[in-house]
């Protein structure tokens, strides 16, 4: 199928995991992708083994100056930005009390303000080149509710969800359109970090909270990376022009709303 056939894409955070899921996915469907991420080692690799559709680009988005450069390699090596995923995040726990200010700062300049001031370039970009793009950012089971031991990367995930609302009624004039995904338990080296962090606090042993979550699925297993990229493929084709502004669960059954 090549239902994104000529558009490109930035995907940030695309070194690995569902950023790297999304990419691959993309290149299926037609479309040419940036591999944006801090690591830029690992998205050369990633690109290279991807193939010629792909390119890596260096990009922190915590800083602005690594947006606007990253943005410009892109548009340098793809043309322009059709669709941006909003995916470079990271993890943290700890019981409220414990919780630390650097941390905290730490987490949110990632998860918040990095798709913020991305989407915010992308879609300036989007606007002069009258591109009627598609934005999509990643949120999380974790802003859909608070959890004892993850108050800030719940709150950071609450932000997305409300940015998408925002950013998705802004943009639509535009021919922007603006949406989520919230994954629930997904494998990979995020969720392995996720497991420690439980190990740590809840003693339990390592592995055994992966375990568990798995089992709490309704459908069964843990989510795959694999199992996100229809919808990320369908909020950025053709058919799905007329949604604006909404978060989708795709979880297994973990969340209704
Ligand atoms: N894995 C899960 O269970 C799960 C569940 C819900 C939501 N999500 C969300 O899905 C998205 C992808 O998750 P994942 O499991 O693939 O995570 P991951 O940790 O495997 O990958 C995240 C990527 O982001 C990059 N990154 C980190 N900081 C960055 C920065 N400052 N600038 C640019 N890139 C940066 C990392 O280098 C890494 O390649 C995230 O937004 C995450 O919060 C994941």
């Amino acid at each position: 199928m090549t239902r994104l056939a000529g558009k490109s894409a930035l995907i940030t955070g695309a070194a690995r995991g569902i950023g790297r899921a999304f990419a691959e996915a993309y290149v299926r469907e037609g479309a040419r992708v940036a591999i944006a991420d801090v690591d830029v080692h690992r998205a050369e690799q990633t690109a290279a083994e991807i193939g010629d559709a792909a390119l890596a680009v260096e990009m922190d988005v915590t800083r602005q100056d690594s947006i606007d450069a990253g943005l410009a390699r892109t548009i340098d090596g793809l043309g322009q930005i059709d669709i941006l995923i909003n995916n470079a995040a990271i993890f943290n726990a700890a019981p409220l009390v414990e919780i630390d200010r650097a941390e905290y700062q730490r987490v949110f300049d990632i998860n918040v303000a990095g798709t913020l001031f991305t989407m915010q370039a992308v879609a300036q970009h989007m606007i002069d080149r009258r591109i009627r793009g598609r934005i999509i950012n990643m949120a999380s089971q974790a802003g859909r509710r608070g959890e004892p031991l993850v108050a800030v990367y719940c709150a950071t995930k609450a932000a997305v969800i409300s940015l998408t609302q925002s950013a998705g009624l802004n943009l639509i004039k535009h021919g922007i359109n603006v949406n989520a995904i919230s994954p629930g338990v997904v494998e990979g080296e995020h969720w392995d970090g996720v497991d420690a962090f439980f190990a740590k606090y809840e003693g339990k042993a390592p592995g055994q909270k992966k375990k568990e979550v798995g089992e709490a699925v309704p459908y069964g297993r843990m989510g795959r990376a694999e199992d996100l990229t229809g919808m990320a493929v369908f909020l950025a084709s053709d058919e799905a022009a007329y949604i604006v502004a909404q978060c989708y669960n795709v979880d297994g059954g973990q969340w209704m709303s």
